[in-house]
C-alpha cells in the first residue's frame, strides 16, 4: 500500500504534507480516541523511523508494537516497582497509563560494539528515528506523543523486552486518532538559540564557500 492510500484510509485526507509544514504543525497529542488505527499506518510509522540517520549503519533501533491486552501486561510491568514499595494507588495509576492510547510503540536502542562506535550516536540515531515516527504519524493525520518517566529507565521494563542491560529504552511512543484540539506551543526564536561563525554576506545569499572534495563512496 503507498502511503497516499495509507494516509487516505486513516484520516481521508488527500493532500500531501510537505516535510517543513509536518515540522512546524506537528504537536504532542497525548489524548487520542479508542479506535486502533491500521496495521498499514504503524508500519509506515516504523518504517519512517528507519530512514533515520544512523553513523557506520548500525540501525541500533527495535521497536516493540503494544496493543490490546499486551498494553495491560506492559502496564503491570511498569507498575511492579511501586507495588513493591507497596504505593498501591500509584501502581494502579502506572498501570493504567498504557491504556490512553491504543497503540504504545516502545523504541529502544541496542548499540552496536566496535572500534568506531560511540555509543551516544546509537542514542542520538534512536532519537532522530523517533521524530521521524512523530512527523511520520501526523502527516498521516494521527496523533502521537513521546513520553519517558522512570519505568523507562527500570531493568525490569527492558527485560520485559527482552532487551539487554547494554540497551536503552528510549521511550514510548503513544499512537491514536486525535481527540483533541491541537495544542499551541511555542519555541524560541532562532536569533537566541543560534551563533553564526563565519558567515558573510556578500551576493544574494547564495555565496560559494571553499569545500573540500570527497569521493562518491565517503560517508
Ligand atoms: C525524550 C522526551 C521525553 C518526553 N516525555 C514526555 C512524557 O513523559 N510525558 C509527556 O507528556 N510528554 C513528554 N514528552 C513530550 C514533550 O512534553 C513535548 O515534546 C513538549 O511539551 C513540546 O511539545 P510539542 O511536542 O507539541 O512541540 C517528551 C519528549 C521528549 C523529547
Amino acid at each position: 500500500m503507498t502511503s497516499g492510500a495509507i494516509r487516505e484510509l486513516v484520516s481521508g485526507g488527500k493532500q500531501r504534507m510537505g516535510v517543513l509544514e509536518a515540522i512546524r504543525t506537528r504537536r504532542s497529542i497525548g489524548k487520542v480516541a479508542a479506535k486502533r488505527p491500521p496495521r498499514e499506518a504503524i508500519e509506515e510509522i516504523i518504517e519512517a523511523a528507519t530512514w533515520a540517520p544512523n553513523h557506520r549503519l548500525t540501525e541500533p533501533w527495535r521497536f516493540f508494537v503494544l496493543a490490546g491486552d499486551a498494553r495491560r501486561e506492559f502496564g503491570e510491568v511498569m507498575a511492579a516497582r511501586r507495588r513493591e514499595e507497596g504505593d498501591a494507588e500509584a501502581a494502579a495509576k502506572t498501570a493504567a497509563k498504557p491504556l490512553r492510547a491504543p497503540v504504545v510503540i516502545a523504541v529502544a536502542v541496542e548499540p552496536v560494539v566496535g572500534p568506531k562506535v560511540v555509543e551516544i550516536e546509537e542514542v542520538t540515531a534512536g532519537a532522530a528515528a523517533v521524530q521521524n515516527m512523530l512527523l511520520a504519524a501526523h502527516a498521516l493525520g494521527l496523533g502521537a506523543i513521546w513520553r519517558t518517566g522512570a519505568p523507562t529507565y527500570d531493568p525490569a521494563v527492558k527485560a520485559f523486552f527482552g532487551l539487554g542491560p547494554s540497551a536503552h529504552l528510549l521511550g514510548f511512543v503513544y499512537l491514536g486518532y486525535p481527540d483533541t484540539i491541537v495544542p499551541q506551543r511555542a519555541r524560541r526564536p532562532v536569533a537566541e538559540v543560534t551563533r553564526w561563525l563565519g558567515w558573510t554576506e556578500v551576493g544574494n545569499g547564495g555565496d560559494e564557500a571553499v569545500v573540500t572534495p570527497i569521493r562518491a563512496t565517503d560517508v
